[in-house]
């Protein structure tokens, strides 16, 4: 662990602590730390006070992730489904990070969890906002002898999963299909799939999740949506290392559900949760843009709109609520 992220562990409290203790404790020069706490600075957003005769400390107390702590929520039978958990300081993307280990050879199981990313990536190839040390951005690697074609409905699962573990913070959370999670029609969290494989043989599965926690205003000024993060859902504080725990025991107790028993019984609770449903809906892919009225998903997953009086499926795009015309 290099020394920068040893510091801020020293300081995570958000106490004071002298520059002298703090290079005693650990084995660097007084300037060394001091050099050390402007780099934090620069290179994590977060604000040190250096206060004369008081040493330094972070002006907001910040829990760092911990494997330990994480663990800890996490039930022994999905500790034997887990291949490792990595937690990086600071890396471009999660899902990039996992996509290459995957290429790699990594194994199925392996979770990777990020402080802070530099370049986190959203559906549609939005960017996603992702400062140090205050949210969740989380990927996992499954490997599925189930072929590409038949994993189409992953989105609904982990949508769905993800949706549980964090109604264990708030209630009245919804899901945008195909899979953003929502609290008062404001963007919580969100997941990002991506595959590697042939599209009949087995494939390997990147799934990324982000979840808002405790968002700094200034940085939500630039998420191009209504969003809202779950210390504000919930009224509560909480903690980042039992919510990666509780994420990654939902989502990999969901992952078996669905390898044995497919996607029927996600389907249902779907329904449940279901924002767009009945509702006026417009559906962009890019280069072409229908309405119509959602009437839920189908068995495969698709999204399934109501144009003039037929059902049309829809297994990838944007979906946006519309707002009433007149003359409507
Ligand atoms: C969306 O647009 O709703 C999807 C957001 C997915 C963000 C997560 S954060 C962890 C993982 N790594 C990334 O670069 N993206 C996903």
């Amino acid at each position: 662990m290099g020394i920068d992220i040893q510091l801020l562990q020293k300081l995570s409290d958000g106490n004071f602590c002298s520059g002298e203790a703090l290079a005693q404790q650990l084995g660097v020069s007084r300037t060394t730390v001091w050099k050390e706490v402007a780099r934090l600075e620069e290179q994590y957003g977060v604000r040190i006070q250096s206060v004369r005769g008081r040493g330094y400390r972070l002006s907001q107390a910040v829990e760092l992730l911990d494997k330990a702590s994480i663990l800890a929520n996490i039930s022994q039978s999905i500790h034997s489904e887990l291949s490792g958990i990595e937690i990086l300081p600071v890396v471009d993307s999660t899902n990039r990070y996992l996509l290459a280990a995957s290429s790699q050879g990594a194994k199925s199981g392996l979770v990777i969890l990020a402080e802070q990313q530099t370049a986190g990536k959203g559906r549609q190839g939005r960017q996603w906002v992702s400062p140090f040390g205050c949210n969740i951005y989380c990927s996992l690697l499954w490997r599925s002898e189930l072929a590409m074609t038949a994993l189409s409905g992953m989105g609904i699962v982990v949508a769905v999963a993800v949706e549980k573990a964090l109604s264990r913070y708030c209630t009245d959370l919804q899901i945008k299909w195909p899979n953003d999670i929502l609290h008062n029609g404001q963007k919580l969290a969100g997941i990002l799939l991506e595959m590697q494989g042939e599209a009949h043989g087995p494939a390997s599965l990147v799934i990324g999740i982000g979840v808002n926690v405790s968002m700094p205003s200034h940085y939500g000024q630039a998420i191009d949506q209504a969003w809202t993060d779950l210390v504000q859902a919930s009224g509560k504080l909480v903690s980042r290392n039992e919510l990666s725990g509780v994420l990654i025991e939902q989502l990999i107790s969901s992952l078996r559900v669905f390898e044995e028993q497919g996607l029927k019984g996600f389907v249902h609770e779907w329904k449940l949760k279901d924002m767009l449903l009945d509702k006026s809906v417009e559906m962009n892919l890019g280069s072409h843009q229908y309405r119509g009225i959602a009437r839920g998903i189908d068995k495969q997953g698709a999204l399934q709109l109501e144009i003039n009086g037929e059902l049309k499926s829809f297994m990838a795009g944007d979906a946006s609520i519309r707002k009433c015309m007149r003359n409507e």
